[in-house]
């Protein structure tokens, strides 16, 4: 697949105008992105759970302009209000997938988006915002050519998305998304992603994410600047090359159920993740004491217990603590018990791995 093969030729519909509905999830990388080339193209590739519980929910409401427009027109409401301050980012969206979507200046849209997940909450909403309206926009692209595919649809859904935000073209499908090209994947790429193509053991089917919220702050480094930072990292090569080499083992993992490797290299992601920030040029830290004391307090946990417990981390304080479903229970109250205390206002989210976006 080249990129050039999501350009449409005319379309076969006129679509005045209607209404689409798409509720995208949030995903958890097990194996992180984090470096970029141009045209929102990985450095290496990443694999990740898709989220059930943490979603958007967008519509889009579209009407066909009398007149080609020379910008894009658009209404933009969050929660309910306007948010004049996202427009900037979905006008470079919208910018950039121009090219895919000829029709996007012939119509007025109103755009009404809302998270399930409380706002400011640390939790990212770039992946399931960005999905979800990729989905939305695909949607009336189908519309103007309903002979397109299901697979054609989820691909160039993802390709969109992750124009908006890299890790965004892993939130369409589930349970398990893979990005990026990498040899021994089959049908892997970097323009975006595809649902795991191989074995996955009945152990990871029903896998738990509990989202420990540490600091719901605002980041002080955004990912877009995390990810320039790697251009002239010293680790760079190193880190791109083990990311090939940890999505190699992951596949004998995800086939084998072997949960003892899977935390070791879930949380070893974790860490260099973390590591790359913390050895880039400015270097920068985005954890916090109180995510320390988790990690210390899971490992205790996992030493005495005998328990495959495991967290991973995303550009940010807050920590996913990921457990399969025999082991719930137990880990569940070990987190109220121990956890939350570390916890901003003792706040937590349950999540569960899911099957990716549903239209409403
Ligand atoms: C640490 O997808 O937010 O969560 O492409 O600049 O929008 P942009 O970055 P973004 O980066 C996410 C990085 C990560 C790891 C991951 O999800 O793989």
């Amino acid at each position: 697949m080249t990129q050039e093969e999501f350009v449409p030729k005319a379309y076969t519909n006129t679509v005045l105008e209607g209404t689409v509905k798409w509720k995208s999830p949030s995903n958890i990388a097990l194996v992180k992105y984090w470096g970029k080339k141009e045209n929102q193209i990985p450095a290496n590739p990443s694999i990740s759970f898709t989220l059930d519980a943490c979603a958007t929910t967008t519509s889009v409401t579209y009407k066909k302009l009398d007149k080609k427009g020379t910008s894009f027109s658009f209404d933009l409401f969050f929660e309910g209000k306007p948010k004049e301050d996202f427009k900037p980012k979905i006008e470079t969206f919208l910018a950039r997938i121009e090219e895919y979507l000829p029709f996007l200046k012939e119509y007025h849209f109103k755009i009404e988006t809302s998270n399930s997940f409380p706002h400011s909450s640390g939790i990212a909403s770039s992946a399931s915002g960005m999905s979800a309206l990729a989905l939305c926009l695909m949607s009336l692209e189908k519309e103007l050519n309903p002979s397109l595919t299901t697979v054609f649809f989820n691909d160039k859904a993802s390709f969109l998305a992750r124009l908006g935000s890299g890790s965004a073209c892993r939130s369409i499908e589930g349970p398990l998304v893979q990005w990026g090209n990498h040899a021994n994947t089959e049908g892997s790429t970097d323009l975006f992603g595809i649902k795991y193509p191989n074995d996955v053991h009945s152990v990871f089917k029903n896998y738990h994410d509990t989202i420990l919220l540490v600091d719901k702050g605002q980041k002080q480094v955004s990912s877009t600047v995390g990810h320039n930072l790697m251009h002239d990292h010293p680790f760079a090569k190193e880190r791109f090359a083990q990311a090939h080499t940890n999505l190699d083992d992951l596949q004998t993992v995800f086939k084998e159920g072997n949960l003892k490797r899977f935390v070791e290299i879930v949380e070893s992601e974790a860490l260099t993740l973390h590591a790359m920030m913390m050895t880039s040029m400015p270097y920068f830290i985005l954890m916090k004491p109180n995510t320390l004391q988790i990690i210390n307090k899971i490992w205790e946990f996992r030493a005495i217990n005998k328990s495959n417990i495991c967290f991973t981390l995303d550009a940010g304080a807050n920590v996913h603590v990921l457990y399969p479903e025999s082991e719930k229970e137990q880990v569940y109250q070990f987190i109220k018990d121990e956890l939350v205390a570390y916890c901003e206002n003792e706040q937590y989210l349950c999540d569960r791995i899911g099957l990716g976006a549903k239209q409403l």
